[in-house]
């Protein structure tokens, strides 16, 4: 079926697409950057002006739609992006761009950095872990950065990276606003919140903005936001990953050199059946899983300290036994976690001596018993192995 499809025929289709200026399509403006097709899905960027990225999201649906009308094409792919190849200006008419990396790489100057952080090229930051979900509002911010905090209570140099760049939650989970300082060497500088070093995309996009930029631009300002960093000595960099197991996260999972991750699931079977799915994306790529966080457990009530199991309990714990790896914790549905993450000001250091508090940093020391754990295990990992 995806024989019928080639790169002409997309070229063909896309010259129906005008670009930015309306007078020319985006194929003679040179803006359509190498097309690759895979197993019936189409992966493309149109290089655009970052400042009109916004305005520019139709001509992007045009351009996916078209080919997505063609025979033979099952998904398709299109990202706007800011990176030009060298030598093609918007109005030179040079045609399609030449050698754009393929899907799931980043595009353009990012490439190279992805690659050079897959051999664990972040100088200073000693474990990269990331905090994922197979589905969506399982808790994975919160978990991330009350995880954060807690392994910060242990004297650990920590920071967290928002991996999230469709929805951002660390300005809000930290209450921080502002920009991060770019500095003399061109990094940015981190923000801080509670003594955790912080970087998001939340900082550097109006939070009404959405989204646009999508597939291989993700990984590229992810990379960026690994490299680009002035993150200093670290023991540990948290990742708060998006939520699903698509291309997107199995291409983070594969590109950022992960000491381990953290699956974050809720009782519920349905969760657990996408928290498999998460588990399995990480073994896939051979990060270790360190183990398993039941989220939104037991229901503390806030007026009579009774506790009810409303999603079920204890799921997350069988399932983990099952699936051969650690099992973390299990994080009571409270109202004080859920306040406290609202308000910027996470349960770890609002309320230290609650269940809750003691509950992440326990899941805290886990996830520090199991990295060295590995590390001592598989002294040769990618992550310690320094660019050549
Ligand atoms: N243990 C908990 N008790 C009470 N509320 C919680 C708990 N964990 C998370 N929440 C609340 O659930 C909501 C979703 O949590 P969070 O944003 O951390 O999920 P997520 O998995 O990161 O979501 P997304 O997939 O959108 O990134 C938030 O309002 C948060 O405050
Ligand atoms: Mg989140």
């Amino acid at each position: 079926m995806s024989d019928l499809i080639n790169k002409e025929r997309v070229l063909e289709a896309l010259r129906g697409v005008k670009g930015p200026s309306l007078s020319d399509d985006i194929v003679s403006l040179g803006l359509v950057s190498e097309i690759v097709i895979r197993d019936g899905k189409v992966y493309f960027a149109i290089s655009v002006d970052p400042a009109r990225a916004r305005e520019l999201e139709a001509m992007r649906q045009a351009a996916e739609k078209v080919v997505k009308d063609l025979p033979g094409v099952d998904a398709v792919t299109v990202t706007l992006t800011a990176d030009r190849e060298a030598g093609a200006s918007p109005t030179d008419g040079n045609g399609a761009g030449k050698g754009a990396p393929p899907p799931g790489s980043p595009v353009a100057r990012g490439a190279a950095k992805a690659a050079r952080s897959r051999t664990g090229a972040i100088p200073g930051v000693a474990n990269i872990i990331a905090v994922a979900s197979g589905k969506g509002g399982v808790g994975k911010s919160t978990t991330a950065v009350n995880l954060a905090l807690a392994l910060k209570s242990r004297g650990l140099a920590v920071g967290i990276l928002d991996a999230d760049i469709h929805g951002p939650s660390m300005p809000r989970l930290l209450g921080i606003k502002g920009q991060p300082e770019q500095l003399a060497s061109n990094e940015l500088k981190p923000m801080e919140a509670f003594g955790l070093k912080v970087m998001s995309m939340g900082f550097l996009v109006d939070e009404e903005t959405p989204m646009i930029w999508r597939g291989p631009m993700v990984m590229s300002a992810l990379s960026q936001m690994l490299t680009d960093v002035a993150w200093g000595e670290l023991d540990v960099l948290v990742v708060d990953m998006p939520p699903g197991t698509g291309d997107a996260q199995l291409t983070m999972a594969q590109q950022v050199p992960l000491a381990g991750a953290v699956i974050v699931s809720t009782p519920q079977d349905l969760a657990l059946i996408d928290a498999r799915k998460g588990l399995n994306m990480f073994r896939k790529v051979n990060v270790p899983v360190l183990g398993l966080v039941e989220n939104m457990s037991t229901f503390i009530c806030p007026h009579c300290g009774g506790r009810s199991d409303i999603f079920g309990h204890g799921g997350a714990k069988t399932d983990a036994e099952r699936l051969g790896v650690p099992f973390l914790g299990e994080v009571p549905l409270t109202l004080a976690v859920r306040e406290t993450s609202d308000a910027g000001n996470p349960v770890v250091v609002s309320a230290p001596e609650s269940d809750a508090a003691e509950t992440y940093r326990a899941i805290g020391a886990k996830v520090w018993a199991e990295l060295e754990r590995h590390k001592s295990a598989a002294p040769a990992a990618p992550r310690i192995v320094t660019e050549s």
